[in-house]
């Protein structure tokens, strides 16, 4: 109880914390952020162009409506394209962040359609309809985007503004006087979403308020089911000459199907369709089997020489038509478009302005890369809170992880530094999903299971937050009972489907390890052997940390034990083709009876021997290994380095085998079970290598261009995987999930601090002898801890942050300084010690 009331208070304080909301110079320190607006520093085009599948639209942290710009671009997973020859076929009030696969969402597309001499005649299929973008005279296209705003100039002289709430949006569109007097018309499609899949729609105007309530069925993104959605569609004309919001029945209104409106009437132009006038006069059902439907309604302007705009309001539910409804009057009562987007900057602001940092000389691309980085881990997951249509309950619902195995290495560790509330509804979402469904969430879009790539890991995310606010969990309502029964339920439990969830829990504790001949539950051989296994025991590490902390030794040695058995999957004969001798032990997968197979170490790589298997995710693909090289994956046991380390040949082969990975691009960032590559160097002892590396991978593959992500070859951004990975990169810093260390390197910047709200602390990472992100001076020196000697010049402890430290930070232009001099210099692994 006293903690709850103290939590309380806690957050009352941030409200008022000045740390927020002014900025303190520091004439020590260079130029400081100005003021709140820490959301002014965001590019949100970064990564739209060149596959990075980037969503560039208005939505709240975390919100469920994220509206947005859909292009006809082949690479439109979230909607938009910054390249302009691509057209616009609407703005759509659901997407997720950096996804692959097929196009996700995109769901309920509306479309000003403007200059259509008479309603039958206007184009209104997604095929038919769609325009270019206005384009500026430096060949961009005229977009703009802010947090919780964006606003695009079509060719057709329509602008066309977004905002959003939670679970509902308000559009603007503001049309040219039309010479030829023909009418602004609005769109909305109830059918065509990203992969245009929606089926069995339901779709009704009412011809007095203009109002359109529809829905349909629709398939998932990354996975085999179908799932519901709901949409309530509502208009107001603004007056130029009248302030007040004019409420104002459509001048026309009718349905489409494909490309034919028809006016004033339903169904007459639809094949295999069912019309039922409802038990309102004003009501018109239309039902119908297949085929792109929607609405069209058209509006007369108050003044037909002055420009007439119209205000759209969106709201979206995955449970029905009428929540749908009240989701957009309980959040936009009012059509207060510039309200709603005030408000949606404001909290951007207030999460954002958390990270502080102070600039170098011309640091301020820098400083939009932190920031861009830092706004896009705060996309997904997605509040879907009362939106759940699979069970009820007063837990919060949490949807769009897409997928953790992508997130849990570095957004949630991010998320933990400066917004545990957050994360601590996230975790109690995930955990009421597993006590629905017998697992934690690993992959799951629009309130489907999607499928597993790797591990299970929902379990590093929950672990996570657990050992970094055990003494806060229960005042944030997270049960420690619940959250290690789902721990433990993900690890032992054997799922009817382990592509959808959980693990494949038998063989795991059978073999201890996966063996390429074992046979799934479901009687096929299992894909991706090794890449499970070695996500199994990082998993395992992790459960291992949360049962130490509840004081449950046996279970925590249990799990200990069986975070070991990476080495089962480790043959010391293995070489690398035409590689130097020294690399010599690899990841290989492995059969029942204990022989290894052979997967070529150059597998899933750019020099992947030709028809060695697939390396992305197929059913049929035996070769072990997913988005990774066996060579890349024999960096993969992030929790026992050490051990890896011995396997090698000790620090010099390891060394070289790093560098060999790096300098013939096995490494790609984007493949996340390499992501630690580059930090990998710290553990040899040699934490300059580990910065030089780190800084080369972010100055090679991240800037704030529309193509600033890594990847030419349909890697993404990841839903903040990639985001929060470049972050950590700027921070000089790098976390491993489930411990209280992070290893140290240099910030870009001369400090960079962090509050966080639940110890209403900020921790502050300074840099006593700053000299330009550029100089020759960027290694680790002498760490000061509050003014005290640091032992290490490799890691910091989380309590920096739960106390609110100052780290005090002097760099050097050596390369070679080591750790330090103290035994417990070199960062914890798991063989040699453990993360006590
Ligand atoms: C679009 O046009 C309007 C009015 O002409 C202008 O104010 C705005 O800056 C343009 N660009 C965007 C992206 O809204
Ligand atoms: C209509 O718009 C024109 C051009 O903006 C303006 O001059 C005129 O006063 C408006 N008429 C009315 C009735 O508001
Ligand atoms: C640092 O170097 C990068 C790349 O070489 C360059 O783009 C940037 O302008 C430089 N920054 C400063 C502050 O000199
Ligand atoms: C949730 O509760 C509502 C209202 O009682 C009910 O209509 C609905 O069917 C329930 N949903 C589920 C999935 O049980
Ligand atoms: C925890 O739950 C209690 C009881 O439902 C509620 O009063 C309190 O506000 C919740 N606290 C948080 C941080 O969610
Ligand atoms: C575990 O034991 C320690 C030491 O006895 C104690 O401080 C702590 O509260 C215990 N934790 C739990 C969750 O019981
Ligand atoms: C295991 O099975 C494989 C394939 O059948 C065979 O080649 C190998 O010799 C066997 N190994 C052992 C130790 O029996
Ligand atoms: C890393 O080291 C190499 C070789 O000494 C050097 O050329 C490069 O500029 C360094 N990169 C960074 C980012 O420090
Ligand atoms: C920006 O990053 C992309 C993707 O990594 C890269 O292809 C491009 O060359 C970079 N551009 C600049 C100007 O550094």
């Amino acid at each position: 109880m006293a903690l709850v009331l103290a939590l309380a208070t806690t957050f009352i304080s941030i409200l008022q914390s000045p740390f927020l909301w002014q900025s303190v110079p520091d004439p020590l320190l260079g130029i400081q952020n100005e003021g709140p607006s820490a959301s002014s520093f965001v590019n949100l085009f970064i990564g739209t162009a060149n596959n990075g599948h980037v969503f560039p639209g208005a939505t709240l942290p975390h919100g469920m409506v994220k509206v947005g710009m859909d292009t006809n671009s082949r690479n439109n997973q979230a909607g938009y394209d910054a390249d302009p020859k691509y057209s616009v076929t609407g703005f759509s009030q659901l997407h997720d962040d950096g996804t692959g696969d097929r196009a996700s969402l995109s769901n309920f597309k509306i479309f000003p359609t403007a200059g259509c001499p008479a309603f039958e005649l206007c184009e209104t299929s997604v095929f038919k309809r769609p325009v270019l973008r206005a384009i500026l005279p430096d060949g961009t296209p005229d977009d703009l985007g802010k947090p919780g705003y964006f606003s695009t100039n079509l060719s057709t002289g329509v602008r066309a503004e977004l905002t959003a709430t939670r679970r509902a949006s308000l559009q603007r569109y503001t049309f040219q006087p039309d010479v030829d007097g023909s009418l602004p018309r609005i769109n909305v499609d109830i059918t065509n979403d990203g992969q245009r899949s929606g089926n069995s729609p339901t779709l009704s105007i009412d011809p007095l308020t203009g109002r359109v309530t529809g829905g349909a069925v629709f398939q998932a993104s990354f996975g085999p089911r179908q799932y519901k959605a709901y949409t309530c569609v509502d208009f107001r004309l603004v007056s130029s000459s009248d302030p007040l919001l004019l409420r104002a029945p459509p001048a026309e209104y009718g349905t489409w199907s494909r490309n034919g409106p028809v006016l004033n009437e339903v169904g007459n132009n639809l094949r295999k369709c069912a019309v039922r006038i409802a038990s309102s006069r004003t009501q018109m059902f239309l039902l119908v089997s297949y085929g792109e439907v929607g609405a069209l309604l058209g509006f007369q302007p108050p003044n037909t020489t002055a420009p007439t705009t119209i205000l759209v309001r969106s709201g979206v539910s995955f449970i029905s038509e009428k929540q749908a409804c009240d989701n957009a009057d309980s959040e936009i009562p009012d059509f207060g478009f510039d309200r709603v987007a005030r408000e949606a900057q404001k909290e951007w602001d207030e999460l954002l302005g958390r990270i502080r940092v102070t600039l170098g000389e011309g640091q301020e691309d820098t400083r939009e890369l932190l920031y861009s980085s830092l706004y896009r881990t705060h996309i997904s997951p997605a509040d879907y809170s009362e939106e759940n249509p699979l069970w009820n309950s007063t837990e919060p619902y949490y949807d769009s992880f897409y997928c953790n195995w992508d997130t849990y290495r570095t957004m949630f560790p991010l998320l933990a530094m400066h917004d545990p509330e957050r994360f601590a509804l996230i975790v109690r979402g995930m955990i009421s999903i597993q006590q629905h469904e017998g697992w934690l969430p690993e992959c799951r879009g629009a309130t489907s299971l999607q499928y597993i790539q790797g591990g299970s890991d929902g379990e590093p995310i929950v672990a996570e937050f657990y050992v970094k606010f055990f003494e806060y969990a229960a005042s944030m309502n997270v049960s420690s009972e619940k959250m290690y029964e789902a721990l433990l339920a993900d690890a032992e439990n054997e799922p009817k489907n382990a592509d959808l969830q959980g693990r494949l829990a038998t063989m795991w504790k059978e073999y201890s390890y996966i063996p390429k001949d074992g046979h799934t539950p479901g009687g096929s051989l299992a894909p991706r052997s090794v890449s499970r296994a070695l996500e199994y025991a990082f998993s395992d590490f992790t459960i291992s940390q949360v049962a130490k902390l509840l004081n449950r030794t046996e279970d925590a040695v249990k799990y200990a034990g069986r975070a070991g058995n990476f080495v089962n999957h480790w043959n010391p004969e293995t070489t690398m083709p035409d590689g130097p001798s020294s690399v010599r032990g690899m990841m290989q997968p492995r059969l029942k009876n204990g022989s290894f197979s052979y997967t070529d170490p150059r597998h899933c790589s750019p020099h992947a021997p030709p028809r060695s298997g697939t390396c992305y995710f197929s059913a049929g693909d035996l070769t072990g290994f997913y988005e990774g090289s066996p060579l890349l994956y024999s960096q993969y046991a992030p929790h026992d380095t050490a051990k890896l380390i011995e396997l090698q040949g000790g620090p010099t082969t390891f060394i070289e085998r790093l560098d060999f990975i790096i300098d013939n691009d096995y490494f790609d960032v984007t493949d996340e079970p390499g992501q630690q590559v580059p930090f990998m160097y710290h553990y040899a002892d040699r934490p300059g290598l580990s910065t030089n590396r780190t800084r080369q991978t972010l100055e090679l593959f991240f800037n704030t261009t529309v193509a600033g992500l890594p990847g030419n070859d349909g890697t993404v951004e990841h839903s903040g995987a990639m985001g929060s990975y470049a972050f950590f990169v700027l921070a000089g810093l790098y976390p491993l999930p489930a411990t209280r260390q992070l290893l140290l390197s240099s910030p870009y910047f001369p400090s960079i601090s962090f509050f966080n709200p639940l110890f209403n602390a900020k921790a502050t990472i300074k840099v006593t002898n700053f000299e330009g992100a550029n100089s020759t001076k960027i290694f680790v020196q002498d760490v000061l801890v509050d003014g005290q000697p640091w032992h290490s010049r490799c890691f910091i402890e989380w309590d920096v942050f739960e106390r609110g430290s100052t780290v005090e930070i002097t760099l050097t232009d050596d390369i070679t300084l080591p750790c330090g001099d103290s035994p417990n210099a070199l960062p914890p692994s798991l063989s040699t010690g453990g993360y006590d």
